[in-house]
Protein backbone atom coordinates (compact mmCIF):
# COMPACT_ATOMS: atom_id res chain seq x y z
CA UNK A 1 0.00 0.00 0.00
CA UNK A 2 2.36 2.41 -0.84
CA UNK A 3 2.01 5.94 0.33
CA UNK A 4 -0.95 4.96 2.09
CA UNK A 5 -1.48 5.56 5.40
CA UNK A 6 -2.32 1.58 7.45
CA UNK A 7 -4.48 1.32 10.10
CA UNK A 8 -2.85 0.98 13.45
CA UNK A 9 -4.33 -2.36 14.96
CA UNK A 10 -4.27 -3.71 18.84
CA UNK A 11 -4.22 -6.96 18.71
CA UNK A 12 -5.78 -8.96 22.31
CA UNK A 13 -4.85 -12.09 23.40
CA UNK A 14 -5.32 -14.53 26.74
CA UNK A 15 -2.41 -17.49 25.60
CA UNK A 16 -0.27 -18.90 23.12
CA UNK A 17 -0.47 -16.19 20.67
CA UNK A 18 -1.01 -18.41 17.20
CA UNK A 19 -3.69 -16.32 15.60
CA UNK A 20 -1.51 -12.96 16.65
CA UNK A 21 1.52 -14.17 14.91
CA UNK A 22 -0.47 -14.59 11.77
CA UNK A 23 -1.61 -11.18 11.78
CA UNK A 24 1.69 -9.95 12.69
CA UNK A 25 3.58 -11.94 9.76
CA UNK A 26 0.68 -10.76 7.32
CA UNK A 27 1.54 -6.81 8.17
CA UNK A 28 5.31 -7.19 7.16
CA UNK A 29 4.09 -7.53 3.93
CA UNK A 30 4.44 -3.25 2.88
CA UNK A 31 1.01 -4.02 1.11
CA UNK A 32 -0.83 -4.87 3.72
CA UNK A 33 -3.35 -1.96 4.93
CA UNK A 34 -2.77 -2.14 9.05
CA UNK A 35 0.27 -2.37 11.09
CA UNK A 36 0.26 -4.16 14.42
CA UNK A 37 0.56 -0.96 17.34
CA UNK A 38 0.41 -3.19 20.45
CA UNK A 39 -0.27 -6.79 21.39
CA UNK A 40 -2.55 -7.13 25.04
CA UNK A 41 -3.23 -9.54 27.69
CA UNK A 42 -5.45 -10.18 30.32
CA UNK A 43 -2.77 -12.72 31.19
CA UNK A 44 0.31 -12.01 32.32
CA UNK A 45 1.91 -15.30 31.53
CA UNK A 46 0.61 -15.57 28.20
CA UNK A 47 3.02 -17.13 25.80
CA UNK A 48 2.26 -14.84 22.88
CA UNK A 49 3.70 -11.58 24.93
CA UNK A 50 7.04 -13.02 24.46
CA UNK A 51 6.59 -13.91 20.64
CA UNK A 52 5.11 -10.14 20.31
CA UNK A 53 8.26 -8.46 22.25
CA UNK A 54 10.89 -10.46 19.64
CA UNK A 55 8.80 -9.77 16.87
CA UNK A 56 9.43 -5.76 18.29
CA UNK A 57 5.62 -5.03 19.08
CA UNK A 58 5.03 -3.09 22.20
CA UNK A 59 3.00 -5.09 24.62
CA UNK A 60 0.59 -4.24 28.01
CA UNK A 61 -0.96 -6.60 30.18
CA UNK A 62 -4.41 -5.42 31.49
CA UNK A 63 -4.75 -8.28 34.38
CA UNK A 64 -8.62 -8.66 34.82
CA UNK A 65 -8.27 -10.11 38.19
CA UNK A 66 -6.89 -6.47 39.33
CA UNK A 67 -10.50 -5.20 38.91
CA UNK A 68 -13.72 -5.59 40.88
CA UNK A 69 -16.14 -5.97 37.46
CA UNK A 70 -16.05 -6.45 34.08
CA UNK A 71 -16.84 -2.67 33.22
CA UNK A 72 -13.89 -1.35 35.24
CA UNK A 73 -11.10 -3.50 33.09
CA UNK A 74 -12.82 -2.46 30.25
CA UNK A 75 -12.37 1.47 31.17
CA UNK A 76 -8.45 -0.11 31.29
CA UNK A 77 -8.55 -1.41 28.03
CA UNK A 78 -10.43 1.53 26.57
CA UNK A 79 -7.59 4.02 27.30
CA UNK A 80 -4.76 1.78 26.32
CA UNK A 81 -6.52 1.53 23.03
CA UNK A 82 -6.35 5.35 22.74
CA UNK A 83 -3.13 5.97 24.29
CA UNK A 84 -1.47 3.42 21.38
CA UNK A 85 -4.42 5.67 18.86
CA UNK A 86 -5.38 2.47 17.46
CA UNK A 87 -7.67 2.06 14.57
CA UNK A 88 -9.03 -1.61 14.67
CA UNK A 89 -8.45 -4.36 17.55
CA UNK A 90 -8.41 -7.92 16.89
CA UNK A 91 -9.43 -10.33 19.74
CA UNK A 92 -7.28 -13.26 19.33
CA UNK A 93 -7.99 -15.87 21.53
CA UNK A 94 -8.77 -13.33 23.81
CA UNK A 95 -10.58 -14.87 26.34
CA UNK A 96 -13.21 -12.49 28.46
CA UNK A 97 -16.18 -11.83 27.88
CA UNK A 98 -17.05 -8.34 26.82
CA UNK A 99 -19.60 -5.88 27.72
CA UNK A 100 -21.91 -3.69 25.35
CA UNK A 101 -19.62 -0.86 26.94
CA UNK A 102 -16.69 -1.90 25.02
CA UNK A 103 -18.39 -3.19 22.38
CA UNK A 104 -20.17 -0.05 21.71
CA UNK A 105 -17.34 2.23 22.16
CA UNK A 106 -15.26 -0.05 19.22
CA UNK A 107 -18.69 -1.00 17.13
CA UNK A 108 -17.38 -1.85 13.62
CA UNK A 109 -13.83 -1.60 14.59
CA UNK A 110 -13.68 -4.67 16.85
CA UNK A 111 -12.92 -8.37 15.58
CA UNK A 112 -12.60 -11.77 16.81
CA UNK A 113 -11.91 -15.09 15.48
CA UNK A 114 -13.85 -17.86 16.96
CA UNK A 115 -13.24 -21.80 16.17
CA UNK A 116 -16.87 -22.66 14.47
CA UNK A 117 -19.44 -22.25 11.46
CA UNK A 118 -21.26 -19.80 13.46
CA UNK A 119 -23.69 -19.48 14.56
CA UNK A 120 -23.27 -23.14 15.37
CA UNK A 121 -20.97 -23.71 18.55
CA UNK A 122 -20.68 -20.79 19.81
CA UNK A 123 -18.75 -20.56 23.46
CA UNK A 124 -15.85 -22.88 24.54
CA UNK A 125 -15.50 -26.81 23.70
CA UNK A 126 -16.48 -25.93 19.71
CA UNK A 127 -14.18 -28.89 18.35
CA UNK A 128 -15.71 -31.18 21.07
CA UNK A 129 -19.04 -30.21 20.67
CA UNK A 130 -18.67 -30.91 16.36
CA UNK A 131 -17.39 -34.46 16.96
CA UNK A 132 -20.27 -34.87 19.28
CA UNK A 133 -22.98 -33.69 17.36
CA UNK A 134 -21.24 -35.79 14.15
CA UNK A 135 -21.26 -32.82 11.81
CA UNK A 136 -18.93 -33.68 8.15
CA UNK A 137 -17.93 -29.70 8.04
CA UNK A 138 -16.52 -27.43 10.87
CA UNK A 139 -14.34 -24.22 10.62
CA UNK A 140 -13.95 -21.09 12.01
CA UNK A 141 -15.60 -17.09 11.73
CA UNK A 142 -14.15 -13.88 12.10
CA UNK A 143 -17.10 -11.55 13.06
CA UNK A 144 -17.82 -8.07 14.39
CA UNK A 145 -17.60 -8.11 18.23
CA UNK A 146 -20.93 -6.99 19.84
CA UNK A 147 -22.77 -7.61 23.20
CA UNK A 148 -24.01 -10.55 22.15
CA UNK A 149 -21.34 -13.27 22.62
CA UNK A 150 -19.79 -14.96 19.18
CA UNK A 151 -22.86 -13.34 17.93
CA UNK A 152 -21.64 -10.19 15.71
CA UNK A 153 -21.75 -10.02 11.92
CA UNK A 154 -19.93 -12.45 9.91
CA UNK A 155 -16.91 -11.34 8.30
CA UNK A 156 -15.46 -14.10 6.34
CA UNK A 157 -15.82 -17.90 7.17
CA UNK A 158 -13.19 -20.89 6.46
CA UNK A 159 -14.62 -24.66 6.56
CA UNK A 160 -12.71 -27.93 6.86
CA UNK A 161 -14.15 -31.64 6.44
CA UNK A 162 -14.54 -33.65 9.82
CA UNK A 163 -12.66 -36.93 8.75
CA UNK A 164 -13.09 -40.03 10.20
CA UNK A 165 -10.95 -40.86 13.04
CA UNK A 166 -10.79 -36.94 14.36
CA UNK A 167 -9.92 -36.00 17.63
CA UNK A 168 -10.84 -32.62 19.21
CA UNK A 169 -6.84 -32.26 18.71
CA UNK A 170 -6.80 -33.36 15.04
CA UNK A 171 -9.45 -31.17 14.51
CA UNK A 172 -8.42 -28.24 16.46
CA UNK A 173 -5.67 -27.97 14.23
CA UNK A 174 -7.01 -28.13 10.86
CA UNK A 175 -9.68 -25.06 12.07
CA UNK A 176 -6.55 -23.09 13.45
CA UNK A 177 -3.80 -23.42 9.85
CA UNK A 178 -7.71 -21.66 8.51
CA UNK A 179 -7.87 -19.19 11.02
CA UNK A 180 -4.12 -18.27 10.28
CA UNK A 181 -5.56 -17.76 6.90
CA UNK A 182 -8.83 -15.65 7.18
CA UNK A 183 -7.90 -13.51 10.47
CA UNK A 184 -5.57 -11.23 8.79
CA UNK A 185 -7.48 -11.26 5.29
CA UNK A 186 -10.52 -10.42 7.18
CA UNK A 187 -8.70 -7.80 9.70
CA UNK A 188 -7.20 -6.29 5.86
CA UNK A 189 -10.29 -6.20 4.15
CA UNK A 190 -11.70 -3.94 7.33
CA UNK A 191 -8.88 -2.21 7.42
CA UNK A 192 -8.29 -0.62 3.44
CA UNK A 193 -12.74 -0.18 4.13
CA UNK A 194 -14.10 -3.01 1.62
CA UNK A 195 -16.18 -4.26 4.74
CA UNK A 196 -17.87 -2.25 6.86
CA UNK A 197 -20.52 -2.43 9.39
CA UNK A 198 -23.18 -0.48 8.53
CA UNK A 199 -26.39 -0.45 10.72
CA UNK A 200 -25.36 -3.88 12.28
CA UNK A 201 -25.34 -5.12 8.98
CA UNK A 202 -22.01 -6.11 6.49
CA UNK A 203 -22.03 -4.00 3.72
CA UNK A 204 -18.83 -3.68 0.40
CA UNK A 205 -17.04 -5.70 -1.74
CA UNK A 206 -14.52 -8.88 -1.95
CA UNK A 207 -13.24 -10.69 -4.66
CA UNK A 208 -14.20 -14.27 -5.00
CA UNK A 209 -11.51 -16.08 -6.25
CA UNK A 210 -10.45 -20.28 -6.09
CA UNK A 211 -9.43 -20.98 -3.18
CA UNK A 212 -7.46 -24.39 -1.87
CA UNK A 213 -10.30 -24.58 0.53
CA UNK A 214 -13.68 -23.48 0.83
CA UNK A 215 -14.12 -20.09 2.28
CA UNK A 216 -17.21 -17.33 2.08
CA UNK A 217 -16.24 -14.88 0.56
CA UNK A 218 -13.73 -16.76 -1.25
CA UNK A 219 -9.81 -15.76 -0.49
CA UNK A 220 -7.33 -14.96 -3.25
CA UNK A 221 -3.76 -16.67 -3.59
C1 LIG B 1 -8.08 -20.09 18.56
O1 LIG B 1 -8.58 -21.33 18.16
C2 LIG B 1 -9.16 -19.04 18.56
O2 LIG B 1 -10.07 -19.20 17.53
C3 LIG B 1 -9.82 -19.29 19.88
O3 LIG B 1 -8.78 -19.59 20.77
C4 LIG B 1 -7.67 -20.10 20.03
C5 LIG B 1 -6.52 -19.21 20.31
O4 LIG B 1 -5.33 -19.70 19.75
N1 LIG B 1 -10.64 -18.18 20.29
P1 LIG B 1 -4.07 -18.75 19.60
O5 LIG B 1 -3.83 -18.10 20.96
O6 LIG B 1 -4.38 -17.73 18.54
O7 LIG B 1 -2.95 -19.66 19.22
Amino acid sequence: MSGAVRKKVAVLISGRGSNMTALIDAARDPACPYEIAVVISNRPEAAGLQTAREAGIATTVIDHRRFDDRQAFEEVLHETLLMFAVDLVACAGFMRIMTAYITGLWEGRMLNIHPSLLPLYRGLHTHERALEDGVRIHGCTVHFVTADLDGGPIIIQGAVPVLHGDTPGSLAARVLRVEHRIFPRALSLVACGAIRLENGRITGQWRADAAAFITSPELED
